[in-house]
């Protein structure tokens, strides 16, 4: 079993991936500033996982700093080796992730996502660590010419937050050029949503939500009064957006395979659609959640909302083909799991149960 270092591992996508891979028997050192993040996440992974306090130092090393700050990173990097257990690989989901903000402040992303992402690389080629797991997003696919999305469709995304995504994986490609020692798997994520099914971890964003799904849910709690579907005059069956959700545990299993087929293979460079390959509209979407949870979801049909594609459903059958994973969890399972995270958590991590 590694020793994996896992950046933004507190956050929605890191918390769960962190459960599947210690229960995989893997080590973590968790690189976090916890700036869209709790501390409370990791605390929930470590008790679903029955690591004890004493045994947190060793299973999940948690380390609060920033992936722009190069000297955190080379100590980070040290001090592992100094332990005698050196990073084999790294996972690496830090970053900002909010359309409207990169439109609002494109500079910051500009500087998390890819100026963080190049501190990491460098720090990784300096101490030989050339394995890296990389969140990257069907976000670059921008509007799709033809459905479902190949990894071989052009790139051509829309917004900085998609600009920033694209310009790593060309960094990647690039640092792949002059060192075949890299392992790199690039996952292009779909839509990410649902929780792990006890309901301990999930989705806490910190302000009103953009997504459609921790709107959805706020809706059903009645925090917030009305969801608002964005154009009902879409080419699709029902006039509403067809999108491809992808359950998070799916999600985080296939960061597992990747991981795992990475380090039993010569070294490559992969890119690969993390989705279920099968689209849902948002009416449908509602009615399932109305269906699985038995709330009723206020909705209006408003106008189009800027930037949005009509339809974005992944072809999953490279990744099916490369690491033999697919998704397993369906749209009622996702409403299920992200409901019940919503109902025991109405407020987030800010309240405990652990
Ligand atoms: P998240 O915001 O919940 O997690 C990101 C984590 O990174 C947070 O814990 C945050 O505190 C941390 N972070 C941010 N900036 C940092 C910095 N400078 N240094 C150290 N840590 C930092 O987001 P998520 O949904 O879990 O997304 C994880 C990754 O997946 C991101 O790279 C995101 O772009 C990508 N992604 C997300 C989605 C989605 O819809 N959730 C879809 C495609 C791709
Ligand atoms: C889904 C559908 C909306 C909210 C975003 C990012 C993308 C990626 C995943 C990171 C769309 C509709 C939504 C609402 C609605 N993230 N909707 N009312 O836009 O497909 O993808 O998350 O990489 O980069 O753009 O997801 O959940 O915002 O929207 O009708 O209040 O729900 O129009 O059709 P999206 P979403």
């Amino acid at each position: 079993m590694a020793r994996l270092l896992i950046t933004g591992g507190a956050g929605f996508i890191g918390s769960h991936t962190c459960l599947v891979l210690l229960n995989a028997g893997h080590d973590l050192v968790i690189f976090d500033s916890f700036v869209n993040s709790s501390h409370f996440a990791l605390e929930r992974v470590a008790h679903l996982c029955g690591i004890s306090s004493c045994e947190q130092n060793i299973r999940m090393k948690i380390i609060k700093g920033d992936i722009r700050d190069q000297v955190a990173l080379k100590n980070l990097f040290t001090d592992a080796t100094d332990e005698d257990r050196p990073i084999e690989a790294v996972i690496h989901f830090a970053g900002l992730k909010s359309v409207s903000e990169s439109i609002n402040n494109p500079m910051l992303y500009w500087d998390v996502n890819v100026n963080g992402s190049r501190c990491l690389i460098s720090t990784m080629n300096k101490f030989a660590c050339t394995t890296l797991v990389l969140s990257s997003s069907a976000t670059l696919y921008g509007a799709p010419k033809s459905i479902p999305i190949a990894e071989t469709a052009s790139i051509q995304p829309i917004n900085p937050y998609g600009k920033t995504k694209a310009a790593i994986e060309q960094m990647l490609s690039d640092l792949k050029g002059v060192n075949n020692n890299w392992r790199i798997a690039s996952l292009r994520y779909f839509n990410p949503v649902g929780a792990h099914p006890t309901g301990h971890i999930g989705e806490d964003p910190l302000d009103t939500p953009h997504n459609l799904f921790p709107f959805l849910s706020q809706v059903a709690l009645g925090k917030l009064k009305l969801l608002k579907v964005f154009g009902g005059d879409w080419p699709t069956p029902d006039g509403t957006c067809i999108r491809d959700y992808i359950h998070v545990m799916d999600l985080a299993e296939g960061h597992l395979y990747a991981l795992d087929f990475l380090l039993g293979n010569s070294p490559e460079m992969i890119i690969l659609n993390l989705g279920s390959g099968i689209g849902h509209s948002v009416l449908e979407v509602i009615n399932s959640f109305k269906k699985t949870t038995g709330k009723d979801i206020p909705y209006e049909i408003v106008a189009r909302r800027p930037g949005d594609a009509s339809i974005a459903v992944a072809d999953p059958s490279k990744a099916k083909e490369k690491l033999g994973w697919s998704t397993t969890r369906t749209l009622s399972e996702i409403c299920q799991d992200g409901w019940n995270w919503q109902v025991t958590n109405p407020n987030g991590y800010s309240e405990r149960i652990v």
